[in-house]
């Protein structure tokens, strides 16, 4: 039976992958970002539906639950993939200013739509976040990496407090994914040899692994799965 799919982030990189995955199903899939014509376009390619918003403001956030509501009734799979390090990719000053965007991008694009939609979630629904090895590790002196292990002790209290419901919680934290927007400007040969060569498979991430790790969380098989954190990195957190 077809399921309602609700990905974040969903019109670029591994958002895309996500809702193309459960796309293929023949699930309805709801797409949500900032940009409402890459939103658009991905929706079209997939025949999903684009819910333009910036999950950081509540009154956004609000406003996508309503059509959620309206249009759906209910949701299966809430998948917070919105974020990233925007202490990268803008002319952000000080330390308050830096911290304060990355907790915006990357916890609040989290909480606030999980807050909203939780209620929505039907039984044996299905909630998982989106960190990255730069929770377990280093984070190349941002505060990208302790944002996203902000994540992990929500995900946790989630499960516990849902999990009577019958649904799960879960976080996939990848390591390298490349075919995003996510480095932008900032990756070059020198860099990508390098984090290949932390891996022990030898190779880079795609969307499609991460996609194919949410998919099997959202399964009926993955049901006893909850409150666990799913590293998709190649085993680049071990070290070589
Ligand atoms: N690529 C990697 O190597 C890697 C590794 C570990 C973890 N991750 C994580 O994986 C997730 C997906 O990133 P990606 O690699 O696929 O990069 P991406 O292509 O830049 O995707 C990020 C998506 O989030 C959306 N987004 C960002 N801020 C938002 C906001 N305030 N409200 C609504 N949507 C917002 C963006 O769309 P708009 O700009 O249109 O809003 C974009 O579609 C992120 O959480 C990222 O931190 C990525």
């Amino acid at each position: 039976m077809a399921r309602t799919i609700v990905v974040s982030g969903g019109g670029t990189g591994i958002g895309r992958a996500v809702a193309a995955r459960f796309a293929a199903d023949g699930d309805r899939v709801v797409i949500i970002g900032r940009r409402a014509d890459v939103l658009e376009k991905a929706a079209g390619e997939l025949g999903a539906t684009a819910l333009p918003a910036d999950l950081s403001e509540p009154a956004q956030v609000e406003r996508v639950r309503a059509a959620l509501a309206d249009r759906f009734g209910s949701i299966d799979v809430l998948d917070n993939n919105a974020g990233g390090n925007v202490e990268r990719h803008g002319d952000l000053g000080g330390v308050a200013e830096r911290w304060t965007a990355n907790f915006r991008a990357n916890v609040l694009t989290a909480v606030l739509p999980t807050e909203a939609f939780r209620d929505l979630l039907n039984p044996s629904g299905r909630i998982v976040f989106i960190s990255s090895i730069a929770a377990f590790r280093r984070s190349n002196g941002t505060s990208y990496g302790p944002m996203k292990a902000t994540l992990h002790p929500y995900a946790f209290d989630l499960a516990a407090a849902l999990g009577p419901r019958g649904i799960t919680v879960n976080v996939v934290a990848p390591g390298y994914i490349e075919n995003t927007e996510f480095f932008r400007d900032t990756m070059d040969d020198e860099r990508r040899a390098t984090l290949i060569a932390q891996t022990h498979t030898g190779r880079a991430g795609t969307p499609q692994d991460v996609a194919e790790t949410v998919y099997w969380l959202a399964s009926p098989g993955a049901g006893h799965v909850t409150a666990q954190i799913i590293q998709v990195n190649g085993g680049a957190e071990r070290g070589r």
